[in-house]
């Protein structure tokens, strides 16, 4: 699991994680990150140039569209009516059937959101991401880190998806 801010991802050595399967939770946020012009010209995804650093990860992008609260309050056992679905996006098919196999025991069906070229679908600010989760989706930013949770389908999930434009990261202020 890679869950660092994004800007620390070449700090790590890039050999590290060479042949592993790894879970990507990185997202792009300029206040946080600094400016990175090749994100902000839509050039690539935040996991397309995290992947580029790493020699030889498997990457799969996912977790990065929940907020960590909302992980616990949405875990359910398989077959449980009330299970919330979560993306993941990637370039390998068996990691991503991998990434599939370990977030369904911890509690979450998947949906495939695409290559990792198309992992903009899940990046923050689109209709799949965090706000999709909020019991109540009008909650004031300063708020969202304690706000409760609300179930997502995998339908719902899987139609939050094909409404997603892509925006365009240069406009994003936070
Ligand atoms: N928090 C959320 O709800 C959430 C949800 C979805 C996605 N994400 C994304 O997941 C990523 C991590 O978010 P987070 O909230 O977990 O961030 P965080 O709490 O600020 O940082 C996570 C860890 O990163 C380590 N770290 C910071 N700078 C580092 C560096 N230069 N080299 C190595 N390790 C470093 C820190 O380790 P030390 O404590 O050892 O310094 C820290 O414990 C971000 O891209 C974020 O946008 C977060």
């Amino acid at each position: 699991m890679l869950a660092v801010p994004l800007a620390a991802h070449t700090a790590i050595s890039a050999e590290l994680l060479e042949g592993k399967i790894v879970l990507d939770a990185s997202n792009y946020y300029p206040s946080r990150d600094g400016r990175i012009a090749e994100l902000d010209e839509d050039k690539t995804t935040t996991s397309e140039l995290i992947h580029r650093h790493f020699l030889g990860m498997r990457l799969v992008k996912a977790f990065n569209n929940i907020l960590a609260h909302h992980i616990p309050l949405l875990a359910r056992p398989a077959g449980a009516p009330d299970r919330t679905a979560l993306p993941i996006a990637g370039d390998d098919a068996d990691a991503k059937k991998a990434a599939a196999a370990l977030i369904g025991q911890l509690g979450f069906d998947t949906v495939d959101a695409g290559p990792l070229a198309q992992s903009w679908r899940i990046e923050p600010e689109t209709t799949a991401y965090t706000r999709l989760y909020l019991a109540d989706p009008a909650t004031p930013f300063e708020q969202v880190m304690q706000a409760p949770a609300r179930p997502v389908s995998a339908a719902e999930l899987h139609r939050a998806l094909e409404a997603v434009e892509r925006l365009h990261v240069a406009d994003r202020t936070f």
